[in-house]
């Protein structure tokens, strides 16, 4: 089972290592990450007025809420506000911003009950991001907007770091999802009919592991842990912020989690910029991965 370290005073690269072996950090809410939290509340309370956005799906048809979820979603984040906080917060835990690259911060929201469950607003099933073309050095950063509880939370479950997972991930190239999935997300309310790479044998999912931690509290995990959103049983819906980043050395080095089962061809890496000036990755460094994406190492 892993280590979960609390504001661990380690250093970045340390931190890497130890996210890369399976282990979870989670941080109190620091200034920039707190900021962070602040606008995506700013942003939801005036995309749901009058209405507070935690209980604004009880107001409302699907139909309705999915509209303003597809413009608020994009609003933030394209905010040029949510990129220099994310600099900020990657300084404030001692991560380079020269050597660190992120892709854009995304804003998701997962309904209480069964009111909507596609889409935007789309609830996972058990997946490693490593299945959907991410890098095996991609770290996931995860913070709520809002108050969380168990119940409408992350669930980690280490247990499968290291062990394969039959799945469907052979399947999927970011690529080909790129040209055709993202666009249809809009339009799904209520039955999500896209492929998505999914575990293809029965899952041992409990116990799990879930960190509750405070508004702009963020939680960082490797992106090859396998992790389910909690369905939420709670009164209110979760609104939480999420972004991956990549260090530089450890793409050149090939240094990263272990890739125990994911099939899937194309790469992420170019939507990743540097968290100092958001340059992207050398188109030579993408490259190589982009051919090595479908190569299984165990
Ligand atoms: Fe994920």
């Amino acid at each position: 089972m892993p280590t979960i370290y609390l504001d661990a005073a380690f250093s970045d690269e340390e931190r890497r290592h130890r996210l890369y072996a399976g282990d979870l950090f989670a941080f109190s809410p620091g200034n920039s990450a707190t900021k962070l939290a602040e606008l995506a509340q700013e942003l939801s309370e005036a995309a749901f007025a009058p209405h507070d956005p935690e209980v604004a799906q009880d107001n409302m048809p699907p139909e309705s809420y999915a509209k303003i979820l597809a413009e608020l979603k994009p609003k933030f984040i394209h905010h040029p506000r949510a990129k220099e906080l994310i600099a900020g917060m990657l300084t404030e835990v001692g991560a380079d911003i020269e050597r660190t690259y992120f892709d854009v911060p995304r804003l998701r929201t997962m309904a209480h009950s069964q009111y909507m469950n596609a889409g935007l607003a789309l609830q996972f099933h058990s997946h490693r991001d490593t299945w959907f073309s991410a890098p095996q050095q991609q770290l996931n950063w995860w913070l709520p907007v809002y108050a969380i509880e168990s119940e409408n939370s992350m669930a980690f479950h280490p247990q499968y770091f290291d062990r394969a997972i039959k799945n469907t991930s052979s399947g999927y190239d970011y690529g080909e999802w790129n040209r055709t999935g993202r666009q249809q997300a809009a339009k799904l309310v209520k039955k999500d009919t896209r492929v998505q790479p999914q575990a293809d044998e029965e899952l041992e999912l409990s116990p799990d592991v879930r960190i509750v931690c405070p508004p702009g509290g963020p939680i960082v995990f490797s992106a090859a842990q396998l992790h389910t959103t909690v369905p939420n049983t709670t009164t209110r819906t979760r609104f939480s912020i999420d972004f991956r980043t990549v260090n530089l050395d450890d793409l050149i080095e090939g240094v990263g989690a272990p890739n125990v089962d994911s099939a899937c061809t194309g790469t992420t890496l170019r939507d990743f910029v540097r968290a100092s000036d958001l340059a992207p990755l050398p188109e030579d460094l993408i490259e190589a991965y982009d051919r090595k994406a479908a190569s299984v190492t165990s």
